[in-house]
């Protein structure tokens, strides 16, 4: 009996030396120590044995378990240290790896250009408004006296979406809205998106921007629109630049004009960059047409105003000197960082 103890003792030793996992250890602990275990089997065979020999037997068998487990024990612990192990080794992290440089965002052309305007105008006591994007016929062509027949409402020109329903072509309809109100005095800018169905080149794209200005109170006159036109160009282009006003025409104004600004280039001898003219056209503009007025319930006996709308993207290209319109929609940020 002694012998068959010893031997399921090396035995049992041997095979937790030999072990390599948890699974083989639990397997060697059931093989040995479980109900039907060989070291189980010999107490139920303890009946064979010879009273007096019983307590050692037993008491080796008790010695035997306990060695065995406490084997088992150490195995399964180191196990699990060297699990750990790999598993530290596996998700270290070299902290003394440069870090990957994150770029930093540039402020857009557009939105400078536009912040500046913005500026100057909420200086003169403007106020900032907006219009949606999507917009009503009737706002964007019929308040603004542009008749049923007139070319800008050709499909080549608008994107409609119904009939009655399109993406704005102009910000002007922001004029038609904020009179609507009915809360006088008006002064106010309105900056925003615009489509038109243009195809992409140096100087034309689908989607633009432009900026409404609209002024209406009692007594405005052409020289309010023209002092402030001239200040804005002054604020914007620099102190020495001149304004010229054009005769020009536009279904809502009466009478209508564009500026023209002295090249800030050359002061007006002309270079390339004003094409040799010394003058460069900035905005269009005009004395809001008493049809208009009256359309959005203002009456023209009463009051009178002025309206104008600049190209955004024109007033970008020209002040950090840009020559072709798409760099500023392709967000290539290697051209936005020189800005
Ligand atoms: N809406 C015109 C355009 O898109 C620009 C414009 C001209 C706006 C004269 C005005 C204005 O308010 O008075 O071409």
């Amino acid at each position: 009996m002694k012998e068959i103890i010893e031997k399921i003792r090396t035995e049992a030793l041997k095979a937790i030396e030999a072990s390599g996992d948890l699974d083989t250890l639990n397997d060697i602990r059931v093989a040995y120590l479980g109900k039907k275990g060989e070291l189980t089997n010999v107490l139920k065979s303890m009946k064979n044995v010879a009273a007096e020999e019983r307590p050692i037997v037993g008491q080796m068998v008790n010695d035997a378990r306990t060695e065995i487990e406490g084997r088992l024990e150490a195995m399964k612990k180191s196990f699990a240290a060297k699990l750990r192990e790999q598993q530290l080794k596996s998700e270290v992290i070299d902290v003394t790896l440069p870090a990957k440089r994150r770029a930093i965002g540039h402020m857009h052309p557009n939105t400078r250009a536009l912040e500046e305007i913005e500026d100057i105008f909420v200086g003169m006591g403007y106020e900032v408004v907006e219009g949606p994007e999507v917009e009503y016929d009737y706002y964007n062509f019929e308040a603004l006296n542009i008749p049923a027949n007139h070319p800008a409402k050709d499909e080549q020109d608008t994107f409609y979406i119904t009939k009655d329903i399109l993406l704005r072509t102009q910000t002007s309809p922001c004029q038609v809205r904020v009179m609507e109100k009915g809360k006088l005095p008006i002064r106010m800018i309105a900056p925003g998106r615009v489509f038109r169905s243009d195809e992409v080149d140096a100087t034309h794209s689908p989607s633009f921007h432009q900026i409404e200005g609209l002024v209406i109170d009692r007594n405005i006159t052409f020289a309010d629109l023209k002092g402030t036109l001239e200040q804005f160009a002054k604020e914007m282009f620099g102190e020495n630049t001149r304004v010229k006003f054009r005769p020009h025409h536009f279904p809502f104004t009466e009478p209508s004009a564009e500026v023209d600004v002295s090249c800030f280039k050359c002061g007006g001898k002309g270079c390339r960059f004003c094409k040799g003219e010394g003058w460069i056209e900035i905005l269009g503009c005009g004395m809001v047409h008493p049809k208009v007025l009256r359309m959005s319930g203002i009456d023209p006996e009463q009051y009178s105003g002025f309206a104008f709308g600049l190209g955004l993207e024109r007033i970008a290209l020209l002040k950090y000197e840009i020559d072709d319109m798409r760099l500023l929609y392709e967000n290539d940020e290697r051209f936005l960082k020189q800005f």
